[in-house]
């Protein structure tokens, strides 16, 4: 009886230790793989974040007055209310034409390793300058954004304010100089799997920590990993098998576009998975609103398996665990138009 007792015991002890070892185990492996979101913006050499550059990329983040017709500012396809993204297929830019890719969030972008799909912008404020002249986007040119800023005198007072002691600071590279320097204040740390990551094994529940496992030991985190479990280099899409023709279209062919390397074709940026419950749809067709979908369909084009419902299911409740504290950005008062302001090109 005594002995009995001893070997539940010890049996029950050993399966407790094991669960234990396990867990720990799994919270070890997954700090190797992935980091969590800081809480504060990283330091740009050579553009120096402070308190008037801040300000100013606030305000032209979500000036109008930056797109030729003043409708359209960085917040109407990466609204900072909606995880940084549109929710739509593809963009819809100037007089209300589609663009062909997915907006990706603009939440974190600072970590990635290069900006836009097909990471053709080496950093935020090399990408700032392109949507700003993008026909289907905001259809602008540096000239005329310039000439519109200094029609405001109040914009002119706050550019001399953030980028002092230069004689014409009005430009179009110190736009994207302040724009990159608020972009990279969009952060979203603790989140349940930050808080994993730094400790708190209870901040995942059960079924969150098997997705995890799963995440890890199906091959996912081989690309999507680091601060922002994605965002760090380049894989083709569709490694094992070609997604269908509506996910990948055929004329979108990626990085090749870039590098012209034929090993390039189809290759992309693997995007961050951070926040991704919030920014359907997903790919860079935008042609899968379900997670669940986008998932599956990653286990076979990247992996060659076919994961079924309760794997999917278990993967899904991990990403959602990706989502973290959003940023609470005030709407800034925007400076009046002067009369020489260049008017809308809308007609
Ligand atoms: C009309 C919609 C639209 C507007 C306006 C727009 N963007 Fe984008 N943005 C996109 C799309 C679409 C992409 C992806 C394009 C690609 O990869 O080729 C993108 C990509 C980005 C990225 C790269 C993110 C990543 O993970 O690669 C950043 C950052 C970004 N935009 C910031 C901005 C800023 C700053 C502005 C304002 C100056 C702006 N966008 C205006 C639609 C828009
Ligand atoms: C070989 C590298 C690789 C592997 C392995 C991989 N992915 Fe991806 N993932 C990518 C690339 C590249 C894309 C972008 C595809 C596109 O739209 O062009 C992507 C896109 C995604 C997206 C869409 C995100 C968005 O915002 O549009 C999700 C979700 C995703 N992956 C999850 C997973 C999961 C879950 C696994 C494991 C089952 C996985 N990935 C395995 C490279 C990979």
């Amino acid at each position: 009886m005594v002995l009995e007792r001893l070997i539940v015991v010890g049996v029950a002890f050993s399966m407790m230790s094991g669960v234990a070892l396990g867990a720990d185990d799994l919270q070890k492996r997954a700090q190797g793989m992935f980091k969590p979101v800081p809480h504060a913006a990283p330091v740009f050499k050579g553009n120096k974040a402070t308190p008037a550059k801040l300000q100013l990329g606030k305000m032209l983040y979500f000036d109008p007055r930056l797109s030729a017709s003043n409708l359209i500012s960085c917040n109407t396809c990466h609204n900072v209310g909606l995880g940084g993204g549109d929710l739509q297929e593809t963009s819809v830019g100037h007089g209300w034409q589609k663009g062909p890719r997915n907006a990706p969030t603009v939440l974190n972008a600072v970590f990635n390793v290069a900006q836009f799909w097909d990471g053709r912008a080496k950093d935020l404020m090399e990408q700032a300058k392109g949507p700003v002249q993008a026909s289907v986007e905001m259809n602008n040119n540096p000239q005329r954004v310039v000439e519109t800023l200094k029609s405001i005198p109040e914009y002119v007072a706050i550019f001399t304010k953030a980028f002092p002691g230069q004689k014409d600071p009005v430009t179009f590279d110190n736009m994207a100089r302040a724009i990159e320097v608020f972009e990279a204040t969009l952060l979203t740390p603790d989140g349940p799997f930050d808080r994993y990551l730094k400790g708190d094994r209870k901040a995942l529940t059960a079924k969150e920590q098997e997705g995890l496992r799963l995440f890890m030991d199906k091959g996912c985190g081989a690309c999507h990993n680091g601060v922002n479990v994605g965002g760090g280099g380049y894989f083709p899409f569709g490694v094992v098998e070609k997604p269908a023709g509506e996910i990948r279209p055929v004329a979108d062919t990626g990085r090749f576009k870039v590098t012209h390397t034929a090993s390039d074709e189809y290759v992309f940026r693997a995007p961050s998975l951070r926040n991704v419950d919030l920014t359907p749809p997903y790919f860079h067709s935008g042609k899968v609103w379900k997670l669940d979908e986008a998932v599956a369909i990653m286990g076979s084009a990247q992996l060659g398996i076919k994961l079924n419902n309760d794997e999917a299911g278990k993967i899904v409740a991990f990403l959602d665990t990706l989502t973290g504290r959003q940023p609470k950005v005030e709407y800034p008062i925007l400076p009046p138009n002067s009369p020489t302001t260049p008017q809308s090109l809308l007609q």
